[in-house]
């Protein structure tokens, strides 16, 4: 059976994940309105990956006798206004998902689940991926200024993304 207070902290990322997943949905939206599509392919691997993450904390407290609570989830606010500021709040967003996966992962130190740990050794590395990922698109961007040929090249570049059903845990 699992702790409580890890239960809680595991809903609570549950949610997280699925705005995530909201959040990049509303940013694949303004990529379609720019017919960037490799940029809109880039963001739709995103959205599924967000909602596996979030369906792997969801079985695993499944798994574990937990109760799977459902809260609602925000509004997805795009705050940027240029594509270097979508990457800018996308790297933020990772940035702040990272803190609260660590979080989780010193609630799981301090009840003493190993196996939580574990699972969330999984997440860590995704997160190190993650930021990696939309930082080279960010230093790429950055390059790319205003050269508008340059940015239908990453444009063609980001429609090769693939998205490949993660092994959770
Ligand atoms: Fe589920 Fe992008 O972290």
């Amino acid at each position: 059976m699992i702790d409580a207070r890890l239960e809680e902290e595991f809903n609570e990322q549950i949610n997280k994940e699925l705005y995530s997943e909201y959040l990049y949905l509303a940013m694949k939206a303004y990529f379609q309105e720019l017919n960037l599509q490799g940029f809109v392919n880039w963001f739709d691997v995103q959205v599924q990956e967000e909602h596996a993450h979030a369906m792997g904390m969801y079985d695993y407290l499944n798994e574990r006798g937990g109760k799977v609570d459902l809260r609602a989830i925000d509004k997805p606010v795009v705050e940027g206004k240029t594509i270097i500021e979508i990457f800018e709040q996308v790297l933020r967003h990772e940035e702040f998902v990272t803190s609260r996966i660590n979080h989780l992962a010193d609630v799981a130190d301090e009840v003493k689940d190993r196996a939580a740990l574990h699972l969330l050794d999984w997440y860590i590395k995704e997160q190190v991926e993650e930021e990696a990922s939309v930082g080279g698109v960010l230093a790429t961007l950055r390059l790319i200024g205003e050269d508008k040929n340059a940015l239908l090249q990453l444009d063609k570049d980001l429609a090769a993304r693939t998205f490949v059903a993660p092994v959770i845990g």
